[in-house]
């Protein structure tokens, strides 16, 4: 932090060991998934080497200090959403596995024929085929509310497709492939005059906005752990009490059963309900330590740095001759993406890389909004709170060296 309560990155950078050992890395692909602080990587490793065992099993005192660090991170998570309740945080592998526990659980529970999920052409796959599965297998109806011609979501078009067969509306917080903040409070407020469900899909907004589930008034918020800085392979899923409460189980096996017999089975209340097999404990705990990390960033200030970054960096590439970015309405946060006339976006990536700049091509897994768009493709650069000026700096010369080879 500097004096003046804003986010020095270069400060915050010096956290990050892989800047260390990869000497000159503009790294520009935060929104696949993010650097980790050395406070992860040794929360992780401190785990193993001091408190591993498995969890909720042992009576001994090694599984209850890891049972009590895995309980903790829920705690850590409830606090990080404001979630009023622990037992409402549901770990997963990623927000991926997050949705289809949705969509298998409630969704095959409580959807019947003729129902409508609406879901906006913003979404990423995760949030798209789970639905269409849904869709297939039950009869329902999967409704797209459109963007506008500015790459915003259009929410007046979102409320003309709400209709007394919505059960469901699932949408991004903020899309992945373009950057657009999507108003989720707005559109709680007509789920709930339509007595639908809201599931926000938060894998780009946990790592740079301050949540609040309920603030927004969703029903169920997915993140995953490795965009805000925590280590792959733990997620979560918050979902109000009773609805968690209603919905069977999506995956089965050990710690989530109170009683098995050959002709029967109980099973445990959530969340423990949803965690079947062991889970991936370690993954768990650095989730929370990089939940902190960005609590002692300040979330405020982490906000303020990625929105000052993202003007700087809008000015600077509108500003490049033949370089085209795709809009995201009139909120976009912390993700660029870009076409440069004349260049594929993976021709243009690998020439980025070889100038030290690391992006991401491609369709970003939302096919659909590309099509929308009319483009096969864009390079795509995405934000962190290691990012400062410079890198926006190097992009744009490394565009330029583009410019020059393909010209
Ligand atoms: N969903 C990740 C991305 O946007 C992988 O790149």
């Amino acid at each position: 932090m500097t004096g003046n309560g804003r986010l020095d990155a270069r400060e915050v950078r010096r956290d990050f060991p892989i800047f260390e050992n990869n000497p000159g890395l503009v790294f520009l692909d935060s929104g696949a998934s993010a650097q980790k602080p050395r406070q992860v990587i040794d929360a992780v490793a401190e785990f193993y080497r001091r408190d591993y065992a498995n969890i909720h099993r042992g009576v001994y005192r090694l599984s209850a200090r890891s049972t009590e660090l895995y309980e903790a991170a829920r705690e850590t998570v409830r606090r990080f959403l404001n979630a009023p309740d622990a037992r409402e945080i549901v770990f997963v592998r990623n927000a991926t596995e997050a949705i289809n526990l949705v969509a298998a659980a409630w969704g095959a529970t409580f959807l019947r024929s003729g129902d409508e999920i609406l879901i906006t052409e913003l979404e990423h796959h995760a949030n798209i085929v789970p639905w269409q599965m849904l869709r297939d297998r039950l009869g329902c109806r999967l409704v797209v509310a459109p963007i506008d011609e500015t790459g915003g979501l259009d929410l007046a078009a979102l409320e003309a497709r709400i209709g007394p067969r919505t059960r469901l509306i699932a949408v991004t917080h903020l899309a992945n492939a373009i950057g657009t903040l999507v108003p989720v409070e707005s559109i709680a407020r007509l789920a709930r005059k339509a007595g639908a469900k809201l599931l926000v899909d938060g894998s780009q907004a946990a790592p740079r906005l301050p949540v609040d589930v309920q603030a927004i008034g969703c029903d169920f918020y997915v993140f995953t752990g490795h965009k805000t800085y925590g280590p792959t392979g733990a997620g979560v899923l918050w979902a109000r009490r009773e609805l968690l409460e209603s919905m069977p189980p999506y995956q089965t096996g050990g710690d989530m059963i109170l009683e098995v017999t050959f002709e029967k089975t109980t099973f445990q209340e959530p969340p423990a309900r949803f965690e079947a097999g062991t889970p991936d404990i370690a993954a768990v705990v650095g989730l929370a330590r990089a939940l902190e990390y960005i609590e002692s960033l300040g979330r405020s200030a982490v906000l303020a740095h990625e929105e000052a970054l993202t003007g700087y960096g809008v000015d600077r590439l509108s500003s490049m001759p033949g370089v085209r970015l795709v809009g995201a309405g009139q909120r976009r946060l912390a993700i660029l993406s870009f076409e440069v006339e004349g260049i594929h976006p993976h021709d243009l990536a690998t020439v980025l890389d070889r100038n030290g700049v690391a992006v991401r091509a491609g369709h970003h897994c939302a096919q659909p909004l590309m099509e929308k768009l009319g483009l096969a493709a864009t390079t795509r650069a995405s934000l962190g709170v290691y990012n400062d000026e410079s890198d926006i700096d190097a992009l744009g010369a490394a565009i330029r060296d583009a410019q020059r080879m393909f010209g």
